[in-house]
């Protein structure tokens, strides 16, 4: 496929064997794209959106919270954004998708889904996201899943603070499948997921190389590299570093009310993170699940069979070729 000119990024549509069974995966998306030197799997849709997205004007006192999909973003926005405001205000109890906009969430659903079915003022409906994004007062706070090459390109310039998290693919392919379910409507098996997720062709995959470019970056000044494991394990301390990072002082009151209110079970009750006001498909099995799923550590270890996490352990020896990433290589 054709990209506008003069920006050099390449896009192909998928055509390739498993592209007849990805029809399947979303009920917003039919055909996918490969973007970019990393072959970044997006929504054939997205080519529309990639140039505003590439010149989006960013802001010195922005904080992008990025990530994997599935990867504890949610978690990490709640917590990001408590810091920069006031957490007792009558605006933290809005909805993240509106204090905590996702940058390029309309270029995940089709032009031609039936948006009857969303509420008027959904984000995902036409236009909604990208004018909450315009509109959004300083200092803003931007969630994006998009890999480094396909940030807005001033993000590397003006150099706000970006707050990378990642989790454990392992982790990420079970939630992901969750996530297909109840949101994407997807009816396929579990295990067809995972071949989809190891071939990386799944929205926004290839994960490692997503992981390894942050990675990479971690030392830069304006980039905080988080682990879910890590904010599982010891979640004080992460309140102390990303406050820290963000320039912000917390006594150790907030940090404990932090801890509390960022917590699993107290996130899991908090309609304005839990997602539960969000569009779900309609499937049995789709209603449910929430999404505020498990959010815990090893999960792989009741979904993946032997057979999987061999393939799992190839695939991930294979990605960390000649990289220093010292996490998740633990297969006994
Ligand atoms: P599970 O499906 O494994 O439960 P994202 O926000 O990137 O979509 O990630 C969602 C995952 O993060 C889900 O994982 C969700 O349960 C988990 N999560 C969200 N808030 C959490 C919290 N406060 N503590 C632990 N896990 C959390």
């Amino acid at each position: 496929m054709e990209k506008s000119p003069g920006d050099g990024v390449i896009m192909e549509l998928y055509k390739g064997p498993l592209a007849d069974s990805l029809s399947h995966v979303s009920m917003f998306i039919k055909e996918y794209l490969e973007v970019g030197h990393e072959r970044t799997f997006l929504p054939s849709f997205y080519a529309d959106w990639y140039s505003k997205y590439a010149s989006f004007p960013v802001q010195k006192d922005d904080t992008w919270v990025v990530t994997y999909p599935k990867s504890g973003t949610t978690w990490v926005q709640e917590l990001v954004w408590c810091l920069i405001n006031d957490p007792k205000s009558p605006e933290a109890e809005l909805e993240l998708m509106k204090r905590f906009p996702f940058f390029e969430i309309e270029s995940l659903i089709s032009p031609d889904f039936d948006k009857s079915l969303l509420r008027e003022d959904d984000p995902m409906n036409s236009g909604n996201s990208w004018r909450i994004l315009q509109e959004l007062p300083a200092p803003r706070s931007i969630k994006s899943h998009l890999p480094k090459a396909l940030l807005p390109e001033q993000i590397w310039q003006v150099k706000p603070k970006v707050v990378y998290v990642c989790r454990d693919p392992r982790d990420v392919c079970v939630s992901y499948y969750y996530h297909h379910v109840k949101l994407e409507g997807y009816a396929g098996t579990f295990n067809q997921f995972v071949d989809f997720f190891l071939a990386d062709k799944v929205t926004y995959s290839p994960i490692w190389s997503h992981i390894l470019t942050f990675w990479k970056m971690r030392h830069e000044e304006h980039i905080l590299f988080l682990r879910y494991e890590d904010m599982k394990k010891d979640l004080a301390a992460i309140v102390r570093q990303v406050a820290g990072f963000l320039g912000k002082e917390v006594d150790e009151e907030q940090v404990a009310w932090l801890v509390h209110h960022c917590s699993f079970g107290e996130m899991s009750k908090n309609l304005a993170v839990n997602n539960e006001t969000f569009m779900s498909a309609s499937s049995e099995a789709a209603q449910k699940l929430k999404f505020m799923r498990k959010g815990t550590v090893g999960d792989w270890k009741n979904h993946l069979t032997e057979e999987q996490q061999k393939a799992f352990q190839a695939w991930t020896l294979k990605c960390l070729e000649g990289s220093d990433f010292p996490y998740y290589q633990d297969y006994d």
